[in-house]
C-alpha cells in the first residue's frame, strides 16, 4: 500500500490514541486490517463493539449492517463510523421492513403467527432485527446459528428465517438433521411469498429468498473440479454457500472458524476455500507451508467490502483529528432499542 497514506493512518491513529478503536471484518483489503485493533468475524466484532466503552469513536472496516449493530451495541456517548458510507450488502438489502411485515400479516392471517419465531441473521437492517426484538426473535451469526434455531424451536413450532435461504438451509439440514421437505422458500415478490397456505402451515422453516451473491458463485462443480484437480484436497465452506455445495465440502463455518481451521491444520495440507478472495489470499500468505487456494477458479472479492480502503480510512481518521465527525452511523432509539433485545438474545444464547 501507499507508503504516505500508510504514515498518515499511522499519525491520525497516534493522534488519536485511546479515543478510537478500530474494529476489522476478515473481508477487509490487507492495507486497512493492518490498521484494526480487532479483526473477526460479525458475531466477534459485535462482542468487541460491546466491550469498549471507554472509546469514543468505533471506527468500523466493514459493512453498514455490521456499523448498525455496533451503534445499538454501544452507548448513546460513543459514535460509530463507516469509512465509507455505500460500503452495503445486496444480501442485507434482500429482505426490507415492509414485505417482512406483509409476510408476518400473511402469517396472523392463517393463525401461525404466534407459533413462529423470528430469526434474522446478523446480516440484516437495523429494521429488520427490530422487528425480529419486537416479535420475541433472535439475531444470529454464521457462528451461533444453530444455537439459534434451537432456541426459537424451545419458542416455536416454526422459524421465519431471514434473508439468507442458505444460511437458514444448511443449518436446519446438515446440523438439525431436518428434513429439506421441512424448509419452504418464501419469495417476497410474489403474493403469499409464492406458497399456499398449507405450505406456510406445514413448514417449520420458511427461509426468505435472499443471498450472497458473493458465496452465491460457488458450484457443485467448483467442489468436484477442485477435487479432480488436487488429489486429498479440503473443501472448506461457509455457510453462505449453496446447500449442495456445504452438502459437498468437507468443513464448514464462520470467517473466523476458517482462520482457526487452517492455522491448526498439517504443514502439506491442502484446503480449497469457499469464502471471500481477500481472505483466502491473506490466509495463503500467512501459511506458506499449506496449499491454500480459492475454491472457484474465478476471482471474487465483495465488492462492498472492498470499498473500504485505505484513502476512505485515512480520510475518515483525519476527520477525527480534525474534530469532526464523518459518516457517523446511527440507528432511530426506537428501532434500535428493539434490536437491541434481538441482539442481547444472541449474545445470552448458551
Ligand atoms: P462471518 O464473518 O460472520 O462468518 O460472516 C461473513 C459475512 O458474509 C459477513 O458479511
Ligand atoms: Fe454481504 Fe455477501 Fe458481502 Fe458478506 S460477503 S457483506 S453477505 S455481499
Amino acid at each position: 500500500s501507499d507508503p504516505d497514506l500508510v504514515a498518515r493512518a499511522t499519525a491520525a491513529k497516534a493522534a488519536l490514541g485511546e479515543k478510537v478503536f478500530v474494529l476489522g471484518h476478515h473481508y477487509q483489503r490487507d492495507e486497512v486490517i493492518q490498521f484494526a485493533d480487532v479483526t473477526g468475524d460479525s458475531f466477534k466484532l459485535a462482542r468487541e463493539a460491546a466491550a469498549r466503552p471507554d472509546a469514543e469513536y468505533i471506527v468500523f472496516c466493514g459493512v453498514h449492517f455490521m456499523a448498525e449493530s455496533a451503534d445499538i451495541l454501544t452507548s448513546d456517548a460513543q459514535k460509530v463510523i463507516l469509512p465509507d458510507l455505500a460500503a452495503g450488502c445486496s444480501m442485507a438489502d434482500m429482505a426490507v421492513l415492509s414485505q417482512v411485515e406483509t409476510a408476518w400479516e400473511t402469517l396472523a392471517e392463517l393463525g401461525v403467527a404466534a407459533g413462529t419465531v423470528p430469526v434474522t441473521y446478523m446480516n440484516s437492517s437495523a429494521d429488520i432485527k427490530g422487528f425480529v426484538g419486537r416479535n420475541g426473535g433472535v439475531v444470529c451469526t454464521s457462528s451461533n446459528a444453530e444455537r439459534a434455531l434451537t432456541w426459537a424451536f424451545e419458542r416455536g413450532e416454526r422459524v421465519l428465517f431471514l434473508p439468507d435461504q442458505h444460511l437458514g438451509r444448511n443449518t436446519a439440514v446438515l446440523e438439525m438433521g431436518f428434513d429439506l421437505a421441512d424448509c419452504v422458500l418464501y419469495d417476497p415478490h410474489k403474493p403469499g411469498g409464492g406458497l399456499t397456505p398449507e405450505q406456510l402451515r406445514d413448514a417449520r422453516m420458511i427461509l426468505w429468498r435472499g443471498h450472497c451473491s458473493v458465496h452465491g458463485r460457488f458450484t457443485l462443480d467448483s467442489v468436484d473440479e477442485v477435487r479432480e484437480r488436487v488429489p486429498g484436497v479440503n473443501v472448506l465452506v461457509h455457510p453462505e454457500c449453496r446447500h449442495e455445495v456445504v452438502t459437498a465440502a468437507d468443513q464448514v463455518g464462520s470467517t473466523e472458524y476458517i482462520i482457526k481451521t487452517i492455522e491448526a491444520a498439517p504443514a502439506g495440507s491442502a484446503w480449497a476455500i469457499g469464502t471471500e478472495l481477500n481472505l483466502v489470499r491473506r490466509l495463503a500468505n500467512a501459511n506458506p507451508d499449506k496449499q491454500i487456494m480459492f475454491l472457484d477458479r474465478a476471482v471474487c472479492y465483495c465488492s462492498t467490502m472492498n470499498r473500504i480502503d485505505l484513502p476512505h480510512l485515512v480520510w475518515a481518521l483525519e476527520e477525527l483529528v480534525a474534530g469532526r465527525v464523518p459518516n457517523q452511523i446511527t440507528v432511530d432509539p426506537a428501532t434500535a432499542e428493539h434490536a437491541r433485545t434481538a441482539l442481547d438474545q444472541m449474545l445470552a444464547l448458551p
